[in-house]
């Protein structure tokens, strides 16, 4: 299959599995050439312009790196989803991925979702024993205010079936069912399932609905949203709570991700050890080893409080501007000048304040 977008999987919006393919089977992007300024300087016009161009690429789309938290979050999703192998008479486990924001939850799940994809055509081919498609992973990306029909239309428009524009939620329930029963679906994927509309009905209506998909489909159903606990989608049996919902809770295990944490000496390892894996990645002109890892550790901390996706943000945002301007490096006054979510620039302050009274440290080795 040839690959009709230049830029690689950069602009699909993952809802529709021709796009979810190309994701999945996408070769990884490849580094960009290392070059010095001189080699840089070298260019002609053309060929600096492409490089220039491949670079903002390449920082714009830095990752998936390989954190404790994604791998942490895989080897949970694989003991779940293959131990949901049983026969189809079987309810199987249902996963609800529940982190605040940034934290990486849609990136580590689209990584899993991936392998799980081409896991499965590995063993089992491209076409299944009927000659349908086979499609091992439906995903599906709420919006704001989506209800129980624009999810079961969501999934129909994900397979493309012709029957997506006129019905009811049922008839739209029942064609889903016949899609993924017919791919031979085995994961289905909500993200950002806080944007269903729970309603004032403590959302009965909502987990009714998620049972009917867990009994019903012959899926492992992860679920990916923020606060999903708060929205009583775990809860069991507390006063006025419903019966509906423990079914759901009882049913669901609950996977959480947490932010790099530096009070503990493990912790100050893990936030080292991705920075030295990010710095790898970097493509600067001056960049040296030790850049990220050891001068500029607290001051990313400070400015991402952990959050991978604040960090992220930073550094891509950093590298566009030092290859720009041709500083060639990331220091911190030249990372003083980037904007950073509103979120990370709160927390930095006090950060920053204990930081610099001695009392805090992200590095290995060198606690107070
Ligand atoms: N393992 C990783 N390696 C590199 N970058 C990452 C990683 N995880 C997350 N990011 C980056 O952090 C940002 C936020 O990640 P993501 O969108 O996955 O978070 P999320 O938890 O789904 O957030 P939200 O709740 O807002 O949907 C993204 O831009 C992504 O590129
Ligand atoms: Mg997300």
């Amino acid at each position: 299959m040839t690959d009709p977008l230049p830029s690689g999987p950069g602009n699909l919006a993952l809802s529709r599995k021709e796009d979810f393919k190309t994701f999945a089977q996408a070769p990884r992007r490849s580094r960009p050439e290392l070059l010095t300024r001189a080699q840089k300087e070298a260019l002609s016009d053309d060929a600096r312009a492409e490089y220039d161009q491949d670079l903002r690429h390449w920082h714009a789309n830095l990752g998936p790196i390989r954190t404790p938290q994604l791998a942490e979050l895989h080897e949970d999703l694989w003991d779940i989803v293959d131990s949901n192998l049983q026969d189809g008479d079987r309810v199987k486990g249902a996963v609800a991925v529940d982190a605040f924001p940034g934290l990486g939850k849609t990136t580590s799940v689209l990584a899993f979702a991936g392998e799980y994809h081409r896991r499965e055509i590995a063993e089992k081919g491209e076409l299944t024993a009927a000659g349908h498609e086979r499609w091992p992973v439906c995903r599906v990306g709420l919006t704001g205010n989506t209800g129980m029909k624009d999810l079961n239309r969501a999934i129909l428009e994900f397979f493309g079936h012709p029957g997506r524009s006129r019905g009811t939620t049922a008839q739209f329930g029942k064609r889903a069912l016949d899609c993924v029963l017919s791919c031979e679906t085995r994961l289905l994927i909500l993200d950002d399932l806080h944007f269903l509309k729970w309603r004032q009905s403590s959302g009965v209506e909502v987990s009714n609905h998620l049972k009917w998909i867990a009994n019903e489909f012959p899926v492992t159903l992860l679920m990916v949203g923020v606060g999903l606990a708060d929205k009583g989608l775990f809860s069991e049996g507390e006063a006025g709570g419903e019966a509906a919902l423990a079914q759901t809770g009882r049913r669901t295990t609950r996977l959480g991700m947490r932010p790099f944490a530096i009070d503990t000496e493990t912790g100050r390892r893990e936030w080292r050890k991705m920075l030295l894996a990010l710095e790898q990645r970097v493509v600067l002109a001056d960049k040296y080893t030790g850049m990220l890892a050891d001068d500029l550790s607290d001051y990313l901390f400070a400015r991402s409080t952990g959050h991978i996706g604040s960090l992220m943000t930073l550094i891509a945002r950093g590298c566009q501007r030092a290859v720009r301007t041709g500083e060639e490096r990331l220091s911190r006054e030249s990372l003083d000048r980037v904007k950073n979510d509103e979120a990370a620039e709160q927390a930095r302050r006090e950060l920053e304040a204990a930081m610099e009274r001695g009392r805090l440290t992200s590095r290995p080795g060198q606690a107070a």
